[in-house]
């Protein structure tokens, strides 16, 4: 029986839709309120019983370690001021039992190159994979919910949800053979086919569970569109030697890559946060009229 014990956050893509914004900084180091994507995306694996953190970093690469890292004189200035409940904030973003793991991608030659570039820290291991751009509010956290079905399957394990039928465009579509109403294993898989061309409207989001045997899919496949290594053309070829089933995991998924799905997640965090909702309840309510 295997279990998953480390995650891959991918965080080295140009991030061009929020330039100048991720000029110096990567996309998953943007707040939503007052906590970077890439941190709630840590807080779920972690949730997941997930214990080694593996970080692909890019052009911009000193955020995210430094946002992991301790923080001597910034916890000294803190602790001086008598600032305990900010210092113990900036102490425990990550539990102690939690190893973060930094590579460099040198190029952003795409998601499946960023994930091939995990493959001498994960070795032999069945692994999740988490696009922090892909926020999701969900009751029982997302990869919880996928390492549980993991745990049963042991299979590699996508999450997807219901897309609009003129959004196919901008997903991994793929068609199912339906086990359960959430679940369904997958019998294709095609990269951001035209709505025509779509054989179903269930798109892939940022969340994964891949067997090892993906890295030699991900060695053999050819550079596709845009010079990038796709990840979809990888998880085609596993298709055909191992079970990979599609979930429909309950809570919402905000795309935070995008700017309009960042606002939304902004508004609809703000409205959920302790110390803001109702003073900003009460401002969108006078604003919107
Ligand atoms: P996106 O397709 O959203 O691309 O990457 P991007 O470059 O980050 O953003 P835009 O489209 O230019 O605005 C999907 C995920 O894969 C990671 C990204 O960080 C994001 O989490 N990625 C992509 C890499 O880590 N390396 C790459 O070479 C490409």
């Amino acid at each position: 029986m295997y279990q998953v014990t480390k995650a891959v956050f991918p965080v080295g893509g140009m991030g061009t839709r929020f330039l100048p914004a991720t000029k110096a900084m990567p996309k998953e180091m943007l707040p939503i309120v007052d906590k970077p994507l890439i941190q709630y995306a840590v807080e779920e694996a972690v949730a997941a019983g997930i214990t080694d953190m593996i970080f692909i970093i890019g052009r911009s690469k000193r955020a995210i370690p430094d946002h992991f890292d301790k923080a001597y004189e910034l916890e000294a200035e803190l602790e001086a001021r008598g600032k305990t409940g900010l210092l113990g904030l900036v102490r425990n973003i990550v539990p102690s039992h939690v190893n973060c793991i930094y590579i460099r991608q040198a190029e952003a030659l795409g998601l499946g190159h960023a994930v091939l570039c995990a493959k001498p820290v994960v070795n032999n291991e069945p692994f999740a994979v988490i696009l922090a751009d892909d926020l999701i509010d969900a009751k029982q956290p997302a990869m919880k919910q996928m390492t549980d079905l993991f745990n049963y399957y042991q299979c590699s394990v996508l999450g997807v949800m219901d897309v609009a039928a003129d959004e196919t465009s901008s997903y991994g579509i793929v068609a199912t053979q339906p086990m359960t109403s959430e679940l369904g294993k997958i019998e294709r898989i095609v990269e951001k086919p035209k709505p025509a061309d779509a054989p179903s409207t269930l798109g892939v989001v940022g969340r994964y569970i891949l067997t090892p045997r993906i890295f030699n899919h991900l060695e053999n496949i050819p550079y596709g569109a845009g010079g990038e290594l796709q990840l979809t053309d990888a998880i085609a070829r596993l298709l055909h030697e191992q079970q990979v089933l599609a979930y429909r995991f309950e809570g919402i998924r905000y795309d935070c890559g995008s700017k309009i799905g960042y606002l939304k997640a902004t508004v609809e965090q703000a409205l959920q946060h302790p110390e803001l909702a109702d003073e900003f309840r009460a401002y969108l309510r006078n604003f919107c009229i």
